[in-house]
């Protein structure tokens, strides 16, 4: 059995970080890195880069970073042992059990615990919809919303079928703990301590994660009438933080990635009725409002996003209420509202997919969407214009390509009736807090990075260890640790100088690893990523003049202790002479 340490390495030798994270980021080349938007936070301009001969990612705005087992945990919210199992089954690697910190395993045997009671939730829904008696009403229901049985097998919808205790009967037949069920979220109990099934007489759509596997993390469960609530979905767990999932992610993820769009609908069905009419790349939302999370996700490979809302007044606002997220994350956004009374569902079964396609190829921008809601309600009077005025103008300022801005301050201008230089400037005070802001903000960033106390002397040292390993052993025991003075160059310079040592050649992850302190590891992590400040041919020299301002710097040093502390000066003597020994050596 080959050990833990061997396999993270052939798994590292097998998934490339660069094609892992591209499947989930869209990376270009630049220079010795690819580079894209950061999918961990919002931003504007990417910061996210990926070294391949590293095999490592950096942010360099929010600073997460690590190697392709990093990626894969935060990406997927995943802890170590899960990341490591997922990839060594992507790229088949066998794996050795049990080489995990016991706090590791004991956190990824409890998660596995959930993952897999919600996995018999899953099967025993589906055996429950399958059963010629329970579930008819089930079968009955999919039937009578024209859901195919493909597409139940694809989402592998179910039915939880009345009663209190089929689900939990189910699952101690299995040994399945009460308590972990709860947890998992299938099962509830009540203040008197009785454990009941969370789900009765309802069609069950399992929420699968965006692993190759698409596990389920979560249902949510529809009445089969007009009973409330409607939809009972599986409250938050370690596993499920709705707020972060789209329905049919998995499922979508491919198709996304090759129309370049996410169709995104409000509902478990109406996902799966335009599903069942051809169109590949729909998600839904959980019945909230879409956040930032699943947005950045979308926007990591798909290049827009169509949304789809109800005609209502509620369906409008909540088009409005996404606008801010899309400029925010940069993400182009199209909204399609369709005619009253209709939701994708209804729509595209009673006109087909051709009348829904040519819905979403109208679709107007978002913003435009929100541009015509506002200025709609059109008025001659001059203090709702400028009402209206002022709060497009905080959103317009948001909008980041020029044209399209120019456009709609031309569009504004016409609209409201004021002539277009006096929207530019109210736009450009508009702008002004968040440009000092970030200013600001930069500004203080500077202030604060360690690196302005920092001679560039150790910098180039540590940058010239880092490129150039072979390097270290010249320098090693020449005494050029006393040309650093700042504390973290030191111990960085410490852990290249004992693994060198020990005639170890350390990776530059090897050395990231052996610092004590979570702050370090980042900081050289982006070092790492800084290039070589000489060239190949410099290095050489270089070595040289490192060694003799070492050199110098040393006799310099015990110069002046020895002027300042005469006393010192006699210790030194009086010690080296003790340890030569009487007849010297
Ligand atoms: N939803 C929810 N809880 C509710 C109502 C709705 O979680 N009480 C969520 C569900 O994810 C649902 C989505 O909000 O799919 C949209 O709600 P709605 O438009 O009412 O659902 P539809 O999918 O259209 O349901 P149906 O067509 O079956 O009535
Ligand atoms: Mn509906």
């Amino acid at each position: 059995m080959i050990s833990h340490q061997s396999a993270k390495e052939e798994i590292k030798q097998a998934a490339d970080i660069v094609s892992v994270v591209g499947q989930f980021v869209q990376l270009r080349k630049a220079g010795e890195n690819f580079v894209g938007l950061c999918p961990f936070h919002g931003e504007k301009a990417p910061s996210f880069t990926v070294n391949q001969d590293k095999q490592m990612f950096h942010c360099f705005g929010c600073k997460k970073g690590g190697d392709v087992f990093a990626f894969w945990m935060e990406y997927h919210s995943l802890s170590f042992p899960e990341a490591l199992r997922d990839l060594a089954e992507r790229y088949n690697v066998q794996l050795p059990e049990k080489h995990f910190t016991a706090e590791e395993k004991k956190k990824a045997d409890y998660r596995e615990k959930l993952y897999s009671i919600s996995e018999l939730a899953t099967v025993y829904f589906r055996n429950e919809l399958a059963h010629p008696v329970r579930g008819k009403p089930g079968r009955d229901y999919f039937k009578r919303r024209s859901i195919p049985h493909d597409i139940i097998e694809e989402f592998r919808l179910g039915y939880a079928p009345k009663g209190w205790d089929g689900l939990k009967r189910f699952l101690l037949g299995r040994n399945v703990s009460l308590e972990t069920a709860l947890a998992a979220g299938v099962l509830k109990r009540s203040d008197k301590g009785h454990y009941y099934d969370l789900f009765r007489e309802r069609v069950m759509f399992p929420i699968m994660d965006l692993t190759q596997k698409r596990r389920v993390i979560a249902f949510g469960g529809r009445v089969l009438d007009d009973t409330l609530p409607k939809y009972v979905n599986t409250p938050e767990t370690p596993l499920f933080h709705k707020g972060t999932c789209l329905y049919g992610f998995g499922a979508a993820r491919r198709a996304i990635r090759e129309t370049g769009r996410a169709v995104v609908v409000e509902g478990y069905m109406d996902c799966l009725a335009l599903k069942k009419h051809g169109l590949k790349e729909v998600v839904a939302t959980l019945g909230t409002a879409l956040s930032e999370t699943p947005v950045r996700k979308l926007k990591g490979i798909g290049k827009e996003a169509v949304v789809v809302f109800d005609a209502d007044e509620a369906g409008k606002a909540a088009a409005l209420r996404t606008l801010p997220i899309f400029l925010n994350e940069r993400l182009s956004a199209r909204a399609v509202v369709l005619p009253k009374g209709h939701d994708p569902d209804s729509f595209v079964n009673s006109n087909g997919r051709e009348a829904f396609s040519k819905l979403l190829d109208a679709a107007p921008s978002l913003f435009d969407f929100y541009m015509d809601h506002k200025l709609g309600q059109g008025t001659e009077n001059i203090d709702h214009k400028v009402n209206i005025l002022e709060e497009i103008l905080p959103i317009l300022a948001k909008v980041h390509n020029e044209t399209q801005r120019a456009m709609y301050i031309r569009r504004l201008s016409e609209k409201c009736e004021i002539a277009e230089s006096v929207v530019i400037s109210a736009l450009r005070r508009a702008k002004q807090p968040a440009l000092r802001d970030r200013q600001s903000s930069e500004i203080k960033r500077g202030l604060t990075s360690r690196d302005t106390n920092r001679s560039i002397g150790e910098i180039q040292f540590l940058n010239l260890l880092l490129h150039y390993p072979e390097t270290v052993a010249d320098l090693k025991g020449r005494h050029c640790r006393g040309l650093i003075s700042d504390p973290m160059i030191r111990r960085i310079v410490d852990v290249i100088f004992e693994g060198s040592a020990r005639s170890e050649t350390m990776a530059f992850e090897t050395i990231q690893e052996r610092l004590d302190d979570h702050e370090d590891r980042v900081w050289l992590r982006e070092f790492g990523f800084r290039p070589a400040f000489c060239s190949d041919r410099e290095v050489k020299q270089a070595v040289r003049d490192f060694i003799q301002k070492a050199q110098k710097k040393k006799i310099e040093d015990s110069f002046k202790e020895a002027m300042g502390n005469p006393q010192a000066l006699n210790e030194i003597l009086k010690r080296k002479v003790a340890a030569r020994g009487p007849f010297g050596s």
